[in-house]
């Protein structure tokens, strides 16, 4: 099992001593080259050095991920994101001023300083500061951009505690800084702002609205089957590729969840049932043998939701379900983020 500190925070914003001392021991490892998880406000992350070619090599490698799918550069401030963009376009200062440190990953013209493999070979490179007062006092403390992809074997859940991290990394990773459970608990929202309109490339926790009223103008894009059914072969974003963020059950989304549920337990599985604002499943349960159902209710808000959308999965991939039924939540503007999470790992075909 890798080495787990557990780290906290003030109200104000500054570690205590102890926290001070773990996030300096993060650093010596990664200034070593070495691979520390560390808590967002999304969800974890896996840390490099992200000038350290070969030290993101090793993230790759622990995350079998594919070379074709570059990673986010976490940053400070935009001051310490800015020698890795070639164009930083009026617009990028305008929504980093009005949503960082916090959940937007904004795509931009690199720099020759941004390593070839954490672009994927591309010639743009995402950059994000993060709010997490753990992860921003490491980032200060180093002086230097983080390369970080969800801290999760690919294709996998993302991690939204510090279990979550070793129960799928485990050895990989040399340290997990344990900063608590994420905040938002989805992957942050991602712009490319080297296009006209600038686009949507991921739906998070920023949603569309306000993002395109901080930017100033419309948004393409954000639909998550739209954008992996239109790229042929060359993926605007890579991680946009379906069947991404699944769990090891077999996950469907329905409307009429009960009805779904009755059928699958018929069928001999074991079924994991997510419903939403207060749902009850005692009659149900009365019927069906010890084991045999495990049901979870979700917040009927988005982001009470969508913060334990990927705890609630984790669990009932833990307890060996066979089958996942999530009754489907509001199709409002505000649920984006969230339909999105659910229609990836909704689907069986793609990587
Ligand atoms: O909230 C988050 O963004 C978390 C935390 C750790 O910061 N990170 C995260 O990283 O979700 P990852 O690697 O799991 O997802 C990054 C997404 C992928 O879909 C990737 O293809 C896309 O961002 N991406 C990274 N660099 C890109 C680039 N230069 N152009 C387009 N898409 C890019
Ligand atoms: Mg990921």
């Amino acid at each position: 099992m890798p080495e787990i500190l557990p780290v906290n925070w003030l109200p104000d914003g500054r570690l205590p001593a102890s926290s001070s001392a773990a996030v300096q021991r993060a650093a010596d490892i990664l200034t070593r080259g070495g691979l520390v998880a560390i808590p967002t406000e999304t969800v974890y992350g896996l840390a490099a050095l992200a000038t350290d070619a070969a030290a993101v090599a090793r993230i790759f490698r622990a995350k079998g991920r594919p070379a074709t799918n570059p990673l986010i550069v976490h940053v400070a401030d935009a001051a310490m994101a800015s020698p890795l963009v070639r164009v930083w376009p009026q617009r990028a200062t305008t929504v980093a001023a009005a949503h960082w440190p916090g959940p937007l990953t904004l795509v931009l013209p690199a720099t020759k300083l941004v390593p070839e493999i954490v672009r994927a070979g591309g010639g743009t490179v995402a950059v994000r500061c993060p709010q997490h007062p753990v992860t921003a006092a490491l980032l200060r403390l180093l002086g230097q951009p983080l390369a970080a992809p969800s801290g999760n074997r690919s294709g996998m859940l993302s991690p939204t505690t510090a279990a979550h991290v070793a129960a799928s990394l485990g050895d990989a990773v040399d340290l997990i800084l344990d900063g608590g459970t994420c905040d938002c608990g989805i992957e942050s929202t991602v712009v490319d702002l080297t296009t006209e309109p600038p686009q949507l490339l991921r739906p998070g926790p920023i949603d569309r609205s306000t993002l395109a009223a901080s930017l100033g103008c419309q948004l393409l894009g954000g639909s998550a089957v739209d954008q992996a059914a239109s790229s042929s072969g060359v993926h605007r974003s890579p991680g946009l590729l379906l069947k991404h963020y699944a769990p090891e059950a077999d996950l469907e989304v329905s409307s009429e969840s009960t009805a779904r549920v009755k059928q699958r337990l018929k069928h001999g599985e074991r079924v994991g049932w997510v419903t939403l604002g207060g749902h009850s499943s005692s009659e149900l349960l009365q019927e069906v043998g010890e084991g045999m159902l495990h049901h979870r209710d979700l917040p009927d808000e988005p982001a009470g939701y969508a913060r334990q959308l990927y705890a609630c999965l984790h669990d009932l991939d833990r307890l060996a379900v066979t089958a996942i039924v999530v009754e489907t939540p509001p199709r409002s503007e505000l649920w984006q983020a969230v339909h999105d999470r659910l229609t990836r790992a909704a689907h069986r075909d793609a990587i």
